[in-house]
């Protein structure tokens, strides 16, 4: 890719990872990826704002290259984290008089991370501003997005923020700005409920924050840019803040048949009860999806049968990701089959203490369900029906 015009004076300077499949060897990437870096050339002094991931470190000295680019005053490192820090090394060799900038916090994460010099390294504290002469850039510290040394940078002239991971999305595109906003809400919140829901306490007093600036582009490290800032500004304060969904997210395994008997039954009934469920076979499914859909889900029931006393190790996984993740998620049950005995839902249940919900009574059967079984599944859904009416989610 060449570099492209964001707005006068701003150039995209990013790479786009297509190929890409997966993501700290734990989110899957549908649809690749992208780095943005930025170059904003003010009258007196040019800063370049994160660099690309290191695996495209040669291609990106291409791009540079054609550029004809000079000099860099300022490298501003919003975030320390390999995908946008990883090719400081190589712009710090290029433009020996380059100051890196960055947060107190980043400093030393840098080093930590790529040994860079010290004496290459300036810091700025919350609200501090840097002249480039007709442009200046402001830098708001956001600790916890996703990453404790974490800032953003304002251009006010421009009314434009350079928020880094925040406000991304992993979609891999040749458009500079969202054109379909149906397929970036979804990348968007994906990428949210995979990177930012951890820290959505966080990120809902960012956002108050950044209600107090003027923003009309937001361009973020991953994914599009948005010439409208407040369609995702708007969409992230539903997402920490909004209204729940009637749903409930069914994360299973079945080996054979029985727990799959216990969830379609569950689905049935609590569509019944006018209530919707997201069944997600853990095995075959895209753990992305699944926490896309915890996103906004009021209830989540695991459906584990037993293995070697405990849970289906599929179902352990999913219950640990889910406590990573910090869902809003209220209520919560277990359904599944044994054959002999174990500890299936006394394990599960140590492995989710974040999840702050409310339990409903599981229900664990022997062997494949008899109609009494069944009925103990209608009546949990009646039970989650009720528990919805009653916190305004249906
Ligand atoms: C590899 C394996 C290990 C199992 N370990 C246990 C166990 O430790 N305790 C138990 O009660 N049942 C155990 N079972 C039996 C299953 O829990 C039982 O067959 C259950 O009904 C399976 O549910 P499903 O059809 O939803 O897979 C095991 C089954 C398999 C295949
Ligand atoms: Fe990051
Ligand atoms: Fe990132």
């Amino acid at each position: 890719m060449r570099a492209r015009n964001v707005t006068d004076g701003v150039l995209w300077v990013g790479s786009i990872d297509w190929d890409r499949q997966l993501f700290d060897e734990l989110i899957p990437l549908p649809d690749g990826t992208s780095y943005n870096a930025y170059l904003v050339q003010g009258s007196d002094r040019t800063a370049l704002i994160d660099t690309v991931d290191p695996t495209k470190t040669g291609e990106w000295h291409g791009l540079l290259d054609a550029l004809r680019l000079t000099k860099v005053d300022y490298l501003i490192a919003n975030h320390a984290e390999q995908d946008h820090s990883g090719s400081i090394p190589f712009i710090l060799e290029r433009f020996p008089d380059a100051k890196l900038v960055c947060t107190p916090k980043a400093k030393g994460m840098l080093i930590d991370l790529l040994h860079l010099d010290e004496s290459r390294i300036a810091t700025v504290s919350d609200g501090e501003k840097l002249s480039l002469g007709d442009m200046t850039l402001e830098f708001i510290h956001a600790p916890w997005v996703h990453w404790p040394e974490t800032m953003l940078t304002y251009l006010p002239e421009r009314r434009l923020l350079f928020p880094c991971d925040l406000f991304g999305s992993h979609l891999a595109t040749s458009e500079l700005f969202m054109s379909d906003a149906s397929r970036v809400f979804r990348a968007a919140k994906r990428y949210y409920a995979e990177i930012m829901m951890p820290f959505r306490n966080l990120i809902e007093r960012h956002l108050e924050r950044l209600s107090g600036y003027d923003i009309d582009i937001i361009a973020p490290s991953h994914g599009p840019l948005y010439d409208d800032a407040q369609f995702i500004m708007d969409v992230y304060r539903d997402w920490v803040s909004g209204p729940l969904a009637n749903k409930v997210v069914v994360p299973y395994v079945s080996m054979h048949g029985s727990t799959q008997v216990l969830v379609d039954r569950l689905i049935g009934s609590l569509a019944d009860n006018g209530v919707v469920t997201v069944p997600h076979r853990i095995a075959q499914g895209d753990t992305g999806r699944l926490a896309m859909e915890l996103v906004d889900a009021a209830t989540v029931v695991l459906g584990t049968p037993t293995v070697l006393a405990g849970a289906h190790p599929q179902v352990a996984y999913a219950a640990m990701l889910a406590n990573a993740l910090r869902p809003r998620v209220m209520f919560a049950s277990i359904v599944g089959s044994f054959g002999w005995g174990g500890k299936a839902v006394d394990q599960l249940l140590s492995i989710i203490p974040n999840l702050k919900v409310e339990l409903l009574a599981p229900v664990i059967i022997k062997g494949f369900p008899t109609d009494s079984d069944l009925d103990a599944i209608d009546q949990l859904a009646a039970g989650i029906a009720e528990k919805h009416r009653g916190a305004g989610v249906m």
